[in-house]
């Protein structure tokens, strides 16, 4: 298949693969072990923007784009503590609960409006270890169906539901996603070495891939492309609780951007980009690009 290079390089195509497939998938953002108590909470980036998963004081998650209310800057920022009974923008004082509710605002005059405002809540589900976001701009893009369960896929480890997770780790590549994605059991095979040698990977959503090297390990990797030449790849590594740490999950502190690019030019010609490619297509009609080609 010949595929047009401007599939790589036109944000155009970007802001319909934006609209048409990234806002209307699931993507795994975490592990619910960093989420355990009320308060406790999560940043991550999907489809090109920054969110904050918190754990509520009833136990369930709420999700929010981390975009302040008052003039849009990040309302968490990297570094802030993990948990909060409240989300505090540093920048203006703004602070939320953690339903969203806006419960202090300096220098605001009042509205005489009984119902503050909120920050708008995305759909967020918690399966078997794993935390999901939905991305979706607006109520009727949220997908109808829910997020995949892990234990569908083939070789998919009995343990996952109790599984151990090493802090979620992410490189940020200057590579546009699709080209990742269309190699990507390639690319982690070498970018792992020899502990990635057995590894098995398998599709899982648009974006994702789950792969397993034994009964011991599964990685949950993820794209978020944040320009048409820039994508962020996340790994979240499991293992099981009761085998020894594998090299596999060994290796993930140690994973670099320049180890990941060399990985990607040092791939052979050819590969499995036909396979991807069917897929994307499947979702995303060549017709939607009809302008661009
Ligand atoms: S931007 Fe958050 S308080 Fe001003």
């Amino acid at each position: 298949m010949v595929i047009p290079e401007t599939l790589f390089t036109d944000r155009e195509v970007l802001i319909l693969e934006l609209r048409d497939l990234l806002f209307r998938s699931w993507a795994v953002v975490g592990h619910a072990s960093a989420l355990t108590s009320p308060g406790d909470r999560l940043l991550c980036d999907v489809a090109t923007r920054s969110w904050v998963v918190v754990r509520q004081a009833e136990g369930r998650l709420a999700a929010f784009r981390n975009r302040c209310l008052h003039a849009g800057y990040p309302i968490v920022e990297t570094g802030d503590a993990p948990s909060s009974t409240l989300l505090i923008c540093r920048h203006h004082d703004w602070r939320y609960d953690l339903s969203g509710r806006l419960i202090h605002a300096p220098h605001l005059p009042p509205t005489g409006s009984t119902s503050p405002p909120c920050l708008k809540p995305y759909a967020v589900e918690e399966r078997d270890g794993l935390v999901y976001l939905a991305p979706a701009a607006s109520e009727g893009d949220v997908p109808a169906a829910k997020p995949p369960r892990p234990d569908a896929l083939p070789e998919a480890p009995h343990w996952l539901a109790g599984s151990v997770a090493a802090p979620v780790h992410t490189v940020t590549l200057a590579e546009n996603w699709k080209r990742l994605a269309s190699r990507m059991a390639e690319l982690l095979r070498a970018w792992l070495g020899p502990a990635g040698g057995a590894l098995r990977v398998h599709p899982y959503g648009p974006l994702g891939w789950f792969a397993t090297d034994s009964q011991a390990t599964a990685l949950v990797v993820r794209l978020a492309p944040r320009d048409v030449g820039q994508t962020d790849i996340s790994l979240l590594a499991l293992r099981s609780p009761s085998e020894p740490v594998s090299a596999c999950f060994d290796a993930m502190p140690s994973l670099r951007a320049p180890q990941l690019a060399e990985a990607l030019g040092a791939l052979p010609p050819g590969g499995v980009e036909d396979d991807f490619y069917a897929r994307y297509f499947a979702l995303l009609p060549i017709s939607n690009f009809s302008s661009h080609f």
